[in-house]
């Protein structure tokens, strides 16, 4: 299986998904209209949105409260990564997204982070409608981790003592809890036993982390039309992220003296030194080997679930966060 074919197991779920994002993103606020369906509208890959469909259908595929509370939920958590999305590009100054403009270069930062709140809210207010105290502890508390995740992160920036265990921590708060709830979901929904709920969160949570990683491996080594987004963003901004962190400890002083600076200052007039740094000190493949033992971690939780082509597809999920060039 590959992950177009992941697309297409999951096509008739999403389509039911893309229409409930559709109608819900409904404001008599004329702007909030045009920023959050350009944005929405822009694409991504959905992958959340997949995660809590693929949970849910890999424990129940009959039961008419699973099948319509799966799609509610997925469009919840599109809604808060969309948002946070809008929040971030904000913060890291980004000016490409999804192959487009970032809102926040089109509309300006104050409508931006604004339309971000409108669709937090509306996620929540779609969410209630689930009637579920145990879906909104989950997702209540993934949106305030995530929060946490980013302002931690905006202290790690221009700071060059980040140690990888603090990288780390950011990027569980700021990504990969949103995976967790997305994978945990499926199995609320699907009313399975704790021990299954904990191995779905586990998954989520350990693909997150293994997709943060490369999301910050493709920051130095994509190709920026391929992905969407500016390549550099993250040396732009200062930003400790564990390529640069790892090149730093194991370059020549002076490379390790560039990398500090390029930190501390932000920047990218040095970025063809600092590539070559990052790729003579093997920085990438220590970061993608990390990506490829939390991918493999993930995997193991499916040890857990019944054998489906839906536990196959998440297998695939796993696969593609750490070969994924987009
Ligand atoms: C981007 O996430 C933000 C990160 C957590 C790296 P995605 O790469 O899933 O973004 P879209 O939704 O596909 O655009
Ligand atoms: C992920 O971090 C952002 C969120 C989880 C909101 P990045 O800043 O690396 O994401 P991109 O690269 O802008 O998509
Ligand atoms: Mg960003
Ligand atoms: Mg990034």
């Amino acid at each position: 299986m590959n992950i177009e074919d992941v697309f297409t197991l999951i096509k008739g779920d999403m389509d039911q998904v893309n229409q409930l994002i559709k109608t819900s993103l409904h404001s008599e606020v004329v702007l909030i209209n045009q920023i959050s369906q350009y944005i929405i509208n822009s694409g991504g890959k959905r992958l959340r949105p997949i995660l809590v469909l693929l949970s849910a259908n890999a424990f129940a595929q009959n039961n008419l409260d699973t099948a319509k509370h799966k799609v509610t939920l997925a469009a919840v958590v599109e809604f808060i990564h969309t948002a946070t999305l809008l929040h971030d590009d904000v913060v890291d100054e980004s000016e490409l997204r999804r192959g487009k403009d970032t809102a926040n270069e089109l509309w300006g930062n104050a409508a931006s982070v604004l339309v971000g709140d409108f669709l937090y809210s509306r996620a929540f207010e779609m969410m209630v409608g689930v009637g579920s105290m145990d879906v909104m502890e989950i997702l209540s508390h993934s949106t305030n981790t995530i929060a946490e995740g980013e302002v931690l992160q905006l202290l790690n920036c221009n700071d060059a003592s980040t140690t990888e265990a603090r990288y780390i921590e950011v990027i569980h708060y700021k990504t990969a809890k949103l995976f967790e709830s997305a994978s945990q979901l499926g199995a609320v929904v699907a009313h399975q036993d704790k021990a299954t709920k904990q191995a779905m969160a586990k998954f989520g949570m350990h693909l997150g982390t293994a997709f943060q990683l490369i999301d910050d491996v493709l920051d130095y080594s994509a190709n920026s039309e391929e992905m969407g987004k500016n390549v550099g963003d993250d040396l732009a901004e200062g930003k400790p992220t564990l390529p640069l962190i790892y090149a730093m400890a194991h370059g020549s002083d002076t490379q390790a003296h560039l990398i500090k600076n390029a930190i501390e200052q932000g920047g990218l007039d040095e970025i063809e030194a600092i590539t070559q740094a990052i790729e003579t000190t093997g920085a990438l493949d220590y970061t993608r080997n990390i990506a490829k033992q939390e991918a493999q971690q993930a995997i193991t939780q499916l040890a857990y679930i019944p054998d489906s082509e839906y536990k196959e597809a998440m297998i695939t999920l796993a696969n593609f966060s750490i070969e994924r060039s987009f």
